[in-house]
């Protein structure tokens, strides 16, 4: 990549390290056991790659998003629960650097880029995904305080989390300030976690309800001080967030094109290895092709964005569109070309197929991506 920064390739090249020292070896076991793996958390704070996105006044180290972005691709292309597992603590923390107040800064930054506070982002209800605007969970005001009642649904990182970003409804009646954003500690009473689903992939990492029953927050826990932003705080943190959704797909694909590289050079049929054939040569070259251009636009849109360059927000949606659907189809010819081997759970490909497939669905599906394309190709 002739265009990284010296930065840029000191925070792949740890990233890397790590990857490949810490996070490859344990892989398999936490997508068996699906628990939270707290010594890669460790060895990824000891690292200090949870202070990549935050600004250095903040404690951070004051990165840039393609920092970040190369950080999740790496561990990605080792373990895509890990990636995502390390990346919600953006997703979770990218409200507060949008719109929170100075205090919120001051007071949880640090904590999160020590990785002394992991958090969560909890938008997402039973009735409310694609269609975030119409979420429940209600917070009505008491006094000084608000009361928030309600449940939150696929809450990642949920349980393992200290700290979670939560968007309620502040004024039922209004159109375009109906939402508001509050930060909630873990062990606030009435605060608890429901459901832990049991998933496909990306086992390590949490995926839970969140359930709220008259939990009472001070003022001061109101994201940026004033109701009714809430929509556009979520809205500015998924522009944001969504480069690193897909370098998750990014490192998953360059992962599992890897492994395939290594199996077609090693597995011998009519007497030759199968990268001898035709067939092999064009799922290898297809793969290698579709990764390069997911890979440029995963950088060129978190550039745009950290210059916030006009319609930064349509290429963040087309790195994540495209990135993922590149995941999705690079793992599963992956594992065509490990044939039946490929399907079973004695070779690690496997894993990159189910981890990938949530790539295409959270942070916003696929399909949404198109809307926010079409929107502003047609505003
Ligand atoms: N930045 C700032 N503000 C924005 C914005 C942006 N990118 N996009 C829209 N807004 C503002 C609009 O300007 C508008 O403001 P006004 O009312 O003041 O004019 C307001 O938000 C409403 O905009 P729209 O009418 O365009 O909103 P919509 O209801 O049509 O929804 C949508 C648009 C893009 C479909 C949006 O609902 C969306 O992104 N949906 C997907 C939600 C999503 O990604 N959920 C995943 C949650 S995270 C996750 O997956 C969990 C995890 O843990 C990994």
């Amino acid at each position: 990549m002739p265009f990284l920064t010296d930065n840029n390739r000191m925070w792949r090249d740890k990233a890397r390290d790590v990857a490949e020292k810490v996070v490859r070896p344990l892989a398999r076991k936490y997508d068996e056991l699906q628990e939270y793996p707290w010594e890669i958390k460790d060895a990824l704070a000891e690292a200090g790659f949870f202070g990549v996105w935050i600004p250095k006044e903040y404690g951070g180290a004051g990165g840039t998003v393609l920092d970040l972005c190369l950080v999740i691709e790496q561990l990605s292309r080792a373990c895509g629960g890990v990636g995502v597992m390390y990346c919600v603590n953006a997703l979770g923390s990218f409200p507060i650097l949008v719109g929170g107040t100075e205090e919120q800064k001051k007071k949880w930054l640090p904590k999160i880029a020590s990785g002394e506070k992991l958090i969560a982002f909890c938008l997402s209800e039973k009735y409310a995904g694609s269609d975030a605007q119409s979420l429940r969970l209600e917070a009505r005001p008491d006094g000084k305080t608000w009361l928030l009642n309600g449940e939150k649904k696929w809450t990642t990182n949920g349980g393992a989390a200290d700290l979670y970003s939560v968007f309620a409804v502040t004024d039922p009646a209004s159109k375009s300030r109906r939402i508001s954003a509050f930060l909630v500690e873990k062990g606030a009473p009435g605060f608890t976690v429901g459901k832990v689903e049991d998933k496909m992939g990306i086992r390590c990492v949490p995926v839970v309800e969140t359930v709220f029953k008259d939990v009472r927050v001070d003022a001061s826990q109101l994201l940026g001080g004033e109701p009714g932003m809430g929509f556009h705080h979520a809205m500015g943190t998924l522009d944001l967030a969504r480069p690193g959704v897909a370098a998750q797909g990014l490192g998953l694909a360059q992962g599992a094109l890897e492994f395939a590289m290594v199996y077609a050079a090693r597995r011998q049929q009519f007497g030759a290895p199968i990268n001898s054939f035709q067939m092999t040569q064009q799922s290898l070259a297809d793969m290698a092709t579709q990764i390069e251009a997911a890979r440029q636009l995963v950088y060129a849109s978190s550039t745009a964005l950290e210059k916030k360059l006009p319609g930064a927000g349509k290429m963040a949606a087309m790195a994540k569109l495209f990135a993922t659907d590149t995941a999705m189809k690079a793992t599963t010819d992956a594992v065509q070309i490990f044939g039946g081997y490929g399907y079973m759970k004695d070779y690690p490909i496997e894993k990159y197929m189910r981890d990938a497939k949530i790539t295409q669905i959270y942070e916003g599906t696929n399909q949404i991506q198109k809307v926010v394309i079409a929107r502003s190709l047609l505003r």
